[in-house]
């Protein structure tokens, strides 16, 4: 095939033909098709979509393209979990060692925050000598041992997608639903794993702000996964108001073991449970009481031996930020707003987050948030805290937070309300 050609045929709203899609990924994983091309083709993508039959084959192909694991040595069924991304989403750090509690093995290959939106690795570093890079036999015997790993994934998974992704970050074609449906299901499917529930977000921190294009991209992850023979679910949620009160690293490993002693805020236990009952029902547990395995200390004991095996001390002080800077209420009412996208660019410049791939992230900066939207504040109360190493960081916090939170009267509207699980 001539690259040129399929990169016209897309540019014209026509579609590849299964053999040009795995011709394409092969080519351009080996380096034959050039980054420009392929950058042309992803935005030619991006404009003119793609058929459910393409996305299939071009997740196939980027699959493909690496290795694939396989969990059948294994003695328990396999069940992971994948969010689409928020600001205050630490959902996998409880969520991993709950469900593992029930004897379902949890092989949750994570990543690093990129942009606003955190890292489930960058949080469990700060957790001091925790490991994130396991070798394959270590993984494999956690996974039977303990029942839950939460690890960096291997270069080895869908190296096609790595290389399209980061062209992708640098020419405005990630937020197009078929690259990403692509992009996700081809790394979990090559991962493994028996079954699969998809968190996808919609609101202002997520990164597809619309709530029909969010439904769009879950119904289209699911049929790839069940087409490659993963019982996959998805559900929707809310990602207009950060989730918890802990926006961060070390803060939302806090608030997680909050949740696994059988605590914590309302909306990260709702959301926890939900999937978590997903997980389990998917891995062939539809009675499971997860509830209770929160109360009881189940899910904590596996939290404790995870965090052990990657030789993380679960006891050990997590660390704290140098400085801290209070906002507080300027008058009395409810809080009618917080706008996630807002506080996540605040927890990212406040030095939780990084901008640059190999940036270091300060373990101990965020924010940690005093009330939520619907809750009644009085003059002077503190509304939220931010925490950084550098305290020069605190006026662009403060800049990019202003308008952001609004203090209004008992019964006004709260904006971008509404149910946490759509
Ligand atoms: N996460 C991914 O892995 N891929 C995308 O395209 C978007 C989010």
């Amino acid at each position: 095939f001539d690259t040129v050609d399929l990169i016209r045929a897309k540019r014209d709203g026509g579609e590849l033909t299964t053999a040009q899609v795995d011709w394409l990924i092969d080519a351009f994983t080996r380096g034959f098709v050039a980054d420009e091309q392929m950058s042309a083709l992803a935005m030619a993508i991006f404009l003119n979509g793609m058929s459910r039959r393409e996305i299939r084959d071009l997740t196939l192909a980027m699959i493909a393209s690496g290795e694939r694991m396989r969990f059948d040595a294994l003695e328990k069924p396999t069940a992971d979990k994948h969010s689409t991304g928020g600001v205050g989403d630490k959902i996998t750090l409880p969520l991993a060692p709950l469900v593992a509690s029930f004897g379902v093995a949890v092989p949750q290959l994570s990543g690093r925050g990129l942009g606003h939106t955190g890292g489930t690795l960058d949080k469990l570093e700060s957790i001091p000598g925790w490991r994130a890079d396991l070798s394959n036999d270590e993984f494999f015997a956690q996974l039977e041992s303990v029942g839950s790993v939460i690890c960096a994934a291997g270069s080895g998974l869908a190296p096609a997608d790595k290389k399209l992704y980061a062209l992708r970050d640098i020419t405005g074609t990630v937020e197009s639903i078929p690259l990403i449906a692509s992009s996700i299901m081809s790394k979990k499917i090559a991962e493994g794993t028996g079954a699969l529930v998809l968190d996808v977000k919609f609101g202002s921190g997520a990164f597809l702000k619309d709530q029909a294009r969010s439904r769009e991209l879950a119904e289209t992850m699911v049929q790839l996964g069940q087409d490659a023979g993963v019982a996959t679910a998805a559900l929707l949620t809310n990602m207009n108001v950060p989730l918890g009160l802990a926006i961060g690293n070390a803060n939302e490993v806090r608030e997680s073991v909050e949740v696994l002693a059988g605590g914590g805020p309302a909306d990260v236990v709702e959301l926890t449970v939900a999937l978590a009952r997903e997980m389990l029902a998917l891995a062939g547990q539809p009675e499971a009481d997860v509830e209770e395995a929160l109360r009881d200390g189940r899910a904590m004991d596996t939290w404790r031996a995870m965090i052990t095996a990657q030789g993380g001390d679960p006891d050990a002080a997590l660390p704290a930020p140098r400085e801290t800077h209070v906002v507080t209420a300027p008058r009395s009412g409810v809080l009618t707003k917080q706008e996630a996208l807002a506080f996540g660019v605040a927890a990212w410049r406040l030095g939780a987050g990084r901008a640059r791939k190999d940036d270091p992230v300060q373990h101990a900066a965020g924010i940690d948030l005093h009330a939520k939207p619907g809750d009644s504040v009085r003059e002077g109360d503190p509304l939220f805290t931010l925490s950084s190493d550098e305290p020069a960081r605190f006026a662009r916090a403060l800049e990019v937070l202003e308008g952001a939170w609004a203090i209004g009267d008992e019964g006004d509207a709260i904006e971008d309300g509404g149910p946490l699980i759509a």
